[in-house]
């Protein structure tokens, strides 16, 4: 059941919830209004009173200050306030926030309250967090995430979060309405994201992915083409047959748009879609192996993205790739040794079947860049490198372009979502090199992530403006529950949304 949002500026003692929940500036650091003047609001204003003075007897003996990441649980013992629990998070200081912040704030909100099998929940907004009401709805929707579909009887939750209101203490925006809609769609689009990227490999295959692909485009008026086994071999996708074929299940390819009249960019966002990455006939060890049924989170990721793209509509083109294969050693599969053709041309040694991301990306990349984009974006849970790099919490990212570089880490910033810039290091190029293609598909264990990155550029082709993502993290599943932004399910998309809302705020028409 979807969420009902209502806003409205009134303390939060004054509301009636399961559970109150309020964000609270670090004490001290808030603007206080002038000499003479009256203290600041907070969203805690009311509650020692009516709680016969047990607030601040808590907040005493916990130390409870506001601090970033502190929090003060409360049972509520009196009738005079209509809620079970009252949960104040710190934010820190006033100054430094961000709307980031007031996202993960209201994720884990929304996360303690499905603890609380709450129905419904009061979000308390500190003064002058008012601005950021999109990103806090984006949060609750987020936060109260939870993939439940496989269970039965006792297993499934016992409630669900269907109300939220959010309190202000300064006049909400006056298109309070919009923003409301707009972190629904958002929050709503990454939760797509992470359904499809949770669902088990012997329900969502290479056609059901496409299937669920075109439901979506149905519900938001997109346009999608879906290519079939036969189509991509007819247009000459060799590296996706070649890892699709040892698969019962056999790859396809799809191609979402959506094309306002006058955009002023295009933008493409492409993702592998391993449905399953077994590793093919140079089969992964037995441990872990069924965290690879997340390997199709980049082409989940565009799925959902362009869920909120439809929904939103920002004046920007925007294309969503991926293409999509089972992973699988069978007497049909491709194997080491083997020299395979590309969409772009160029012919490829395989050297280990398990390195098939790049592969099914090089084709759905040479297919993208004759859109020719202004931008070019693939995302893709791509090596193990990247996570013994970075960790399961943050993603990699790649490009050669400064001022792209410079924006990209700005939405960053904005989405909260850890990814971190990664070196093109052009020596690594060297193993690459095949005696007899042109080349070989992997290099050696050491810089992993970069030679992966360098084999994809390879597929670009003019392209001047690519953004590679190796989103590591999501392969490891959805291992933070209820949504922090780091890591999980989902990764990246808030990110790629950023950027295109950028483009569309910012750049003058380009065509
Ligand atoms: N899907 C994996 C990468 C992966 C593994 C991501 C674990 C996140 C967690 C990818 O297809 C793969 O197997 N890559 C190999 C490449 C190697 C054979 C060159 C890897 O990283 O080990
Ligand atoms: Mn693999
Ligand atoms: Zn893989």
């Amino acid at each position: 059941m979807p969420v009902k949002f209502t806003v409205r500026k009134v303390l939060p003692v004054k509301e009636t919830g399961d559970v109150i929940a309020v964000g609270v500036w670090l004490s001290g650091s808030s603007s206080k209004g002038g000499r003479g003047k009256k203290p600041e609001q907070t969203p805690l204003d009311g509650f020692d009173r009516a709680m016969n003075g047990a607030l601040l007897k808590a907040q005493k003996k916990d130390e409870f200050k506001g601090k970033k990441d502190s929090t003060l649980s409360l049972p509520i013992q009196t009738a005079r306030v209509k809620a079970n629990k009252l949960i104040a998070f710190g934010l820190g200081e006033h100054r430094s926030i961000t709307e980031a912040d007031i996202r993960t704030f209201a994720a884990k909100a929304a996360r303690a309250a499905n603890g609380e099998r709450a129905k419904k929940l009061v979000l308390g907004l500190p003064a002058g967090a008012e601005q950021f009401l999109r990103a806090a709805v984006e949060g609750v929707e987020l936060g109260a995430y939870r993939f439940t579909k496989y269970l039965t009887g006792d297993r499934k939750p016992k409630a669900e979060l269907t109300q939220v209101t959010i309190t202000t203490i300064n006049e909400p925006p006056a298109n309070a309405k919009d923003l409301v809609a707009q972190g629904q769609h958002v929050g709503h689009g990454v939760n797509l994201a992470r359904d499809l990227s949770n669902e088990p490999p012997n329900e969502l295959f290479p056609d059901t992915l496409v299937l669920a692909a075109k439901a979506m485009a149905k519900e938001h008026g997109l346009k999608i083409q879906a290519f079939d086994f036969a189509e991509i071999k007819k247009r000459g996708m060799k590296l996706l047959q070649a890892v699709g074929q040892g698969s019962e299940r056999k790859p396809t390819f799809a191609h979402i748009s959506y094309v306002p009249a006058k955009p002023k960019k295009r933008i493409i966002v492409v993702g592998k879609g391993i449905t399953f990455d077994s590793g093919g006939i140079s089969i992964k060890p037995a441990a872990g192996m069924g965290d690879m049924r997340h390997d199709m989170s980049g082409a989940a990721n565009v799925v959902g993205l362009m869920a909120i793209i439809g929904a939103l509509k920002p004046n920007v083109e925007v294309h969503g790739i991926f293409a999509a294969a089972e992973n699988m050693p069978d007497g049909a599969a491709y194997r080491p040794g083997d020299i395979w053709g590309s969409l772009d041309g160029k012919s490829v040694e395989i050297v280990n079947t398990d390195a098939e991301g790049r592969l099914i990306l090089a084709d759905a990349l040479a297919y993208a860049r004759e859109l020719k984009p202004d931008l070019l974006i693939d995302n893709a849970t791509l090596t193990g490198a990247c996570v013994v790099a970075l960790g399961s919490t943050c993603s990699g990212y790649y490009t050669s372009n400064e001022d792209t570089a410079k924006e990209w880490s700005a939405a960053v910033a904005g989405s909260g979502e850890q990814m971190w810039r990664l070196p093109l290091i052009e020596e690594l190029k060297d193993q690459l090199k095949s005696d007899v293609a042109d080349l070989k598909h992997t290099g050696d264990r050491w810089g992993g992530s970069i030679s992966a990155a360098l084999f994809l550029r390879e597929f670009i082709g003019t392209t001047k403006n690519w953004v590679h993502c190796d989103i590591a993290g999501p392969a490891i599943g959805d291992r933070i529950r209820g949504w922090d932004p780091k890591g999980g399910t989902g990764h990246g998309v808030l990110t790629f949304l950023k950027v295109i809302e950028h483009a569309a705020a910012a750049a003058p028409a380009t065509v």
